[in-house]
């Protein structure tokens, strides 16, 4: 019997598909709910209706909860877009309260960006369109309102964004959407005794919920084909940090981060991935053997991470069953080269800039000792400019709107060997530094943003704003 998961890439609108594969037997996880795939949509199709609406989603395959999402109950559909071609969108806010939504990693003008100067009355849409000029990659929209991005994403205001091109196309990675490649959104919730959602991140300065959820399914199974699979790898939760492992300590292969592909693969057993951090990862499965993605406390000073605060414990995020029904693609393989990079020199840089991460005695979330003020201009780039940022501050995750950078070390040591990718959200804890240069303009009406991606901190006022002008 020939399976194939057709019914996620066809139809399906407005809903998560549960494909036929994933009702097979589960030997060792038969009670856990499967992870869903969201449907694709095809830029080349035309113009992409998101509506923002609200939904009834159920995290535990059990009871509903009031959502929100994305011409869907919970998060959105995954747009798929060709390098070269345009991603026409159309939101449309049905919802009773504003919404802002913004490209996360897409190198896109101001005006394109969908930051907090974008934002939606109740009623009102948007309709950009968006050239997309930059590598294969995975970016993601996500709610960018002004003080409301925390609850609102953590409601349910995401999506995955797949760039390909010419280069993607050619590697022989696993391709079959929902079967081999799968998107895999982390988020963490919490939850009310009457099963609605609990967002309850005052007086805490970090926000970790108990629920790990995969695709928003609470520790889901999928099966996948006895070979190499592919996960695109979006940590979407507010405020967790998570590092990765499979519970028989297995090793699998990073092929790219946030903006593209690295040069050649790196093969790890953990993955530290902060709040809006994208992966591309390589699973191999052709032992057969089913396998269990866990998070794990990271304390150790490993490949030159930050010392990271054990605060989260470990947590299980998915089940994997290798089911053999499904055909294995025998044409992918893991490639020896993905990627060609031109790298900046830091000799190149033609000025440095400063931002310190903090908290005030107050109690204020800072950068450089201000919060974010929508009024106020920050920092004025010039277009092409090559820039060095430095960042201080302790166990943030900063995020730059309107490109990609490369990191040019982590306190003070050359970055791990996986994170050698152009990137757009970097971890700081102590100090971190990249190299940059902003190719897009931003005004003053639309300006870029720069933050923390802890969607809190964010909200609290860990954001500034700048222009880019030629
Ligand atoms: Cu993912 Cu300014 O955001
Ligand atoms: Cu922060």
């Amino acid at each position: 019997m020939k399976i194939t998961r057709r019914n996620v890439i066809t139809g399906m609108a407005g809903a998560f598909a549960l494909p036929a594969i994933n009702r097979l037997s589960f030997a060792d996880t038969p009670d856990r709910p499967v992870m869903p795939m969201p449907p694709l949509k095809q830029a080349s199709q035309g113009q992409i209706h998101l509506r923002i609406q609200e939904g009834r989603w159920s995290f535990d395959g059990k009871r509903k909860t009031p959502t929100w999402g994305f011409s869907q109950d919970y998060l959105g559909p995954v747009l798929r877009v060709q390098r070269g071609a345009e991603l026409s969108l159309r939101y449309e806010n049905t919802i009773s309260e504003p919404v802002a939504v913004h490209g996360h990693g897409l190198h896109v003008s101001g005006d394109l960006d969908g930051g907090p100067h974008r934002t939606m009355a109740p009623g009102e849409s948007w309709s950009p369109v968006l050239p997309i000029v930059q590598e294969a990659s995975v970016p993601w929209y996500h709610s960018h309102t002004h003080g409301k991005t925390g609850p609102q994403v953590y409601r349910g205001l995401a999506g995955m964004i797949i760039i390909d091109d010419g280069n993607s196309d050619r590697l022989p990675l696993p391709r079959r959407y929902g079967i081999d490649d799968l998107p895999f959104i982390v988020q963490d919730k919490d939850f009310n005794d009457d099963g609605t959602l609990l967002y309850n991140q005052l007086g805490r300065g970090r926000f970790y919920a108990a629920h790990i959820m995969v695709n928003g399914v609470i520790q889901p199974r999928t099966s996948v084909p006895r070979g190499l699979v592919r996960l695109r790898l979006l940590n979407g939760s507010n405020g967790r940090f998570f590092n990765f492992t499979f519970t028989d300590g297995r090793v699998f292969h990073v092929i790219a981060g946030d903006g593209g592909f690295l040069e050649a693969p790196v093969a790890v057993t953990t993955l530290l991935a902060g709040p809006g951090e994208r992966f591309e990862l390589l699973v191999d499965f052709s032992d057969g053997l089913p396998a269990t993605l866990r998070s794990m406390p990271a304390e150790r000073n490993e490949d030159n991470y930050p010392l990271f605060n054990p605060v989260q414990g470990e947590q299980i995020i998915a089940h994997f069953n290798v089911d053999r029904r499904i055909c294995t693609d025998s044409d992918a393989a893991m490639p020896s080269r993905l990627n060609s990079i031109d790298w900046f020199k830091a000799s190149e840089a033609v000025l440095s800039r400063k931002f310190v991460l903090a908290t005030t005695e107050d109690g204020r979330m800072v950068i450089n000792n201000k919060q974010m003020d929508m009024r106020r201009i920050d920092e004025r780039i010039k277009r092409g400019v090559v820039e060095i940022w430095e960042l201080e501050g302790e166990l943030h995750n900063f995020h730059s709107h309107g490109c990609s950078f490369q990191l040019l070390d982590i306190n003070g040591k050359p970055p791990a060997c996986h994170l050698k990718s152009w990137k757009d959200t970097v971890t700081v804890d102590q100090k971190s530094r990249f190299i940059v240069r902003y190719d897009h303009t931003a005004t003053e009406a639309f300006p870029f943003m720069y933050h923390c991606h802890l969607l809190e901190h964010e909200d609290m006022g860990m954001m500034g704003q700048f222009v880019v002008t030629s």
